[in-house]
């Protein structure tokens, strides 16, 4: 089997990853010699320091061993070689491969002809089902729940693919979702009917009402650059969204505010965009405000500006546990895809 999209998984998949990682950070000495034998390849053509190296070291606490293709310009792509040919020669020599890959299409291209499990470990900028999975569960640990909460994501909703992957996972586990956009970058037309198509039961994308989009906004901006917006002008570029799955009712205020970083350098943008919309930052006093004074704080990392380190020390950050959750869920998902341990 492989993991290419989140929804490669059912529910119940999903909730035997987590649980598994749970057992093995409470029992890692039951796990260590489980991989024996085996090796993954790590295959990476974009740059990453927390989801390879977490699945390295996952690897090899399992006992099993690791080929990193890091430097593609070091091997045979560099002289023309095909990503398909690359794949297929992989196949012999490792028994699962952990694949990032900057063209969105790359991966689900190969699936079909690799004969070893593949895990998709970003694919341009479409998704990064590992990365929701660790979300995911640093989520439930923190509130002993999957269902049911209310989740701000914010930040580069266009571009970043972290985001695509969760918000699908909180949607089929009845959640409700606050989509914050920074930079004229919200989830584009084909994302968002695609939602709408997927789970016909979802309330419909709908704009803030406009009295607390704006407190909201006003929050979640930095002190210097506030700008009102017109509600139409928020209409013509969809800029706000709310995301709710059918059943969840009662509270608003959110559990965990999910923030992203601006993908620009990694991806050509319009500097123009953020002239009119600049990107949002997570303040102290963004913090302190009544909609915002009790969500956890995430965020996939790496980060920029809008994530400032003088967080760090705040009581509700979350993100370099996340960072270390990825070894567990990795972990556990080498085990389950692998077929040592059963489904
Ligand atoms: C993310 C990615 O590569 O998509 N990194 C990660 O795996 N945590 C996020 C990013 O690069 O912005």
């Amino acid at each position: 089997m492989h993991l290419i999209s989140i929804n490669d998984f059912t529910n119940k998949q999903i909730v035997k990853v987590l649980d598994l990682a749970e057992e093995i950070r409470e029992h890692p000495e039951d796990f260590q010699k489980l991989l024996d034998g085996k090796i993954l390849a790590n295959v990476f053509f974009q740059p990453s320091t927390r989801t390879r190296i977490s699945f390295e070291s996952a690897m090899l606490r399992l006992g099993g061993k690791v080929i990193n293709i890091g430097d593609m310009a070091m091997t045979s792509t560099s002289k023309g070689e095909s990503f398909e040919d690359t794949v297929r020669m992989l196949d012999d020599y490792a028994d699962i491969m952990v694949i990032r890959h900057f063209e969105e299409d790359a991966v689900k291209d190969v699936k079909s002809i690799s004969q070893v499990s593949l895990i998709n470990a970003g694919n341009g900028m479409d998704e990064h089902p590992t990365q929701a999975l660790v979300d995911f569960y640093t989520i439930r640990r923190e509130f002993k729940r999957l269902n049911s909460l209310n989740v701000v994501i914010c930040g580069d909703l266009l571009y970043g693919r972290t985001v695509h992957s969760l918000i699908h996972v909180l949607i089929r586990f009845n959640n409700r979702i606050y989509l914050v956009p920074g930079g004229r970058r919200g989830l584009n037309k084909d994302f968002r009917d695609n939602l709408e198509y997927l789970y016909p039961d979802m309330t419909r994308l709908m704009l803030f009402p406009e009295t607390t989009l704006f407190s909201r906004l006003y929050a979640l901006y930095p002190e210097k650059g506030l700008k009102m917006f017109s509600s139409e002008y928020l209409r013509s570029i969809a800029n706000i969204q709310i995301i709710r799955s059918s059943d969840s009712g009662g509270d608003i205020k959110p559990s965990v505010l999910y923030m992203t970083r601006n993908q620009q350098g990694t991806v050509p943008i319009n500097e123009d965009a953020q002239e009119y919309d600049p990107y949002p930052v997570i303040t102290q006093i963004l913090l302190e405000s009544k909609f915002f004074n009790e969500p956890i704080i995430m965020h996939p990392l790496p980060r920029g500006p809008e994530l400032p380190v003088s967080l760090d020390n705040h009581p509700r950050s979350r993100y370099f546990e996340q960072a270390q959750n990825g070894l567990y869920v990795r972990e556990a998902l080498l085990l389950l895809m692998l077929n040592v341990v059963k489904w």
